[in-house]
């Protein structure tokens, strides 16, 4: 049994009233209108923690979802709340850690429209003030919304995208790890710090110059752990280069598997250990004592789904506005390749949904509540059971729970499946590391608080006795 690969369980949420549940705040249970109530969040944390959970994990979007009924019309997404109105979730994890002691935060933020200068200092001053709990989801965004706002007509190309996120990295690496030596800081009767030991990075690069120094002394991680989504061929060498834990959505693990194995072979070409990389899939479980009240529990949240909202998230994912289109228009035969495509891949992975009609209804029917991810829903044993498959087959190292009701879906998972999982010897009974980083708990290793000597970004540390870091030596 203790040959198991222990899982990792993180909760995924956002802070505002819906996150892939659009209407949903009106179920009498759902608490969803409290996001933004630190005591809500705390209240979360605290909860979570008692069950041993690695993290909570915090998406986040810079735009409204516009794109349906559009151009940029909100009056789909609002009443629904989806996604939107939506606060900044760094603000909130200095105080939620302070209200816990060994869970970890990740928190999403782009790399698009932050400058890597402010963006570094932000989680550096966040790390510091957690005891180094937390990650960043590094997203590189997807909505025009966001553009627009931001001051460009349109988004940056995709793949260009990456290329600007890939030497913002590099940029936040030297930051965090090659500006102030690890033995900088002294705080004695000679001074603060040794500025000998302080020392500009003088990035040029094609997209950014940064002088430096860091503004922050080295936090516990120095560069916080680093979570990443990318599905795309860009966004999967992206992840595979610098993600130390990636997301993964799917309907099937048996489709998933060639992303994961996809993804450990380009990091092992870098040079990486692929070990280092932890797969972790999205999904929704739905778990209640038995099958039938689960299925029940299910029927009865999906009531209070919102269609409209529903089908504002898949304009603002797609960039394609469904309300072009008539009401009983099939989408796996629609001209637009790309709706097609996505449509017709649903229809053929979807468990249940193969021979039906992929209307209008269908597509919002089917991402009212859990998104794009799968949705197992039943008894502990059943969750379980599928749980245990996902990792057989498709390889991934954990979960990342998405809610259909806050908080009631977690209520449920610490109550019917967490113990289920710890008596089949798939989940810790408690911290690798009580009080340790997010990426010593991650691991599961005391002591591995600073990136892997393999990732790219260690070529950038610099150490006590180096008179400048490696990596400025051959510059
Ligand atoms: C589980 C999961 C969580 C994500 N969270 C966010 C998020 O919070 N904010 C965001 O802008 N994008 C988020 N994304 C989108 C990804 O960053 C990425 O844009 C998407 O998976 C498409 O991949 P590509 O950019 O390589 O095409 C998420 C994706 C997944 C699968």
């Amino acid at each position: 049994m203790s040959e198991k690969k222990q899982l990792i369980l993180n909760a995924f949420a956002m802070q505002a009233p819906g996150h892939l549940n659009p209407g949903v705040f009106r179920y009498p249970k759902d608490q969803g209108s409290q996001y933004n109530k630190l005591t809500h969040w705390i209240s979360l944390a605290q909860k979570l923690e008692a069950a041993k959970f690695h993290a909570i994990f915090f998406a986040d979007v810079l735009g409204g979802y516009d794109v349906y009924k559009g151009p940029a019309n909100l009056h789909p997404t609002i009443p629904a709340g989806t996604q939107f109105p939506i606060n900044d979730p760094l603000y909130s994890i200095p105080a939620l850690a302070a209200a816990t002691e060994s869970i970890s935060f990740g928190v999403t933020a782009s790399t698009t429209y932050d400058p890597p200068y402010a963006q570094a200092r932000r989680f550096s001053t966040v790390d510091h003030l957690s005891n180094g709990r937390v990650g960043w989801n590094i997203v590189t965004s997807y909505l025009d919304s966001a553009a627009r706002n931001f001051g460009l007509n349109t988004q940056v190309e995709h793949d260009e995208r990456y290329r600007i996120a890939d030497e913002y990295l590099n940029v936040t690496y030297k930051l965090w790890e090659g500006s102030w030596r690890d033995d900088a800081v002294k705080n004695d009767q000679s001074g603060y710090a040794d500025p000998d030991r302080v020392r500009q990075i003088d990035h040029k690069g094609k997209y950014f110059n940064v002088p430096g120094p860091h503004l922050c002394e080295p936090s516990a991680q120095r560069t916080p752990f680093l979570l990443q989504a990318g599905t795309s061929t860009a966004g999967r060498a992206f992840a595979a280069k610098h993600a130390e834990a990636i997301f993964l959505n799917g309907h099937a693990p048996e489709l998933v598997r060639p992303s994961v194995d996809s993804i450990r072979k380009q990091a092992a070409e870098i040079g990486r250990d692929p070990g280092d990389i932890k797969i972790i899939a999205g999904v929704l479980v739905i778990v209640a004592e038995t099958d039938e009240a689960a299925q029940a529990k299910f029927e009865e949240i999906i009531k209070y789904g919102d269609h409209e909202g529903s089908l504002a998230l898949f304009g603002g994912w797609s960039g394609y506005d469904l309300g072009k289109y008539d009401e009983d228009q099939d989408f796996r035969f629609v001209e637009a390749p790309a709706v097609r495509s996505m449509v017709n891949h649903w229809a053929s992975t979807v468990p249940g949904k193969e021979d039906i009609k992929w209307t209008r209804r269908t597509i919002s029917e089917y991402l009212l509540v859990g998104g794009n991810g799968a949705k197992i829903i039943g008894s502990a044993k059943t969750v379980a059971d599928e749980l245990e498959r996902w990792v057989e087959v498709a390889d991934v190292d954990g979960f990342n729970l998405s809610y259909a009701s806050i908080p009631e879906t977690f209520d449920d998972i610490i109550e019917y499946l967490v113990p289920e999982l710890r008596r089949r010897g798939l989940f810790w009974d408690d911290y690798a590391v009580k009080g340790g980083t997010m990426r010593e708990n991650f691991y599961g290793q005391k002591g591995k608080t600073r990136l892997p000597d393999a990732h790219p970004g260690a070529q950038y540390f610099w150490k006590a006795g180096e008179e400048v870091p490696k990596y400025a030596q051959a510059e």
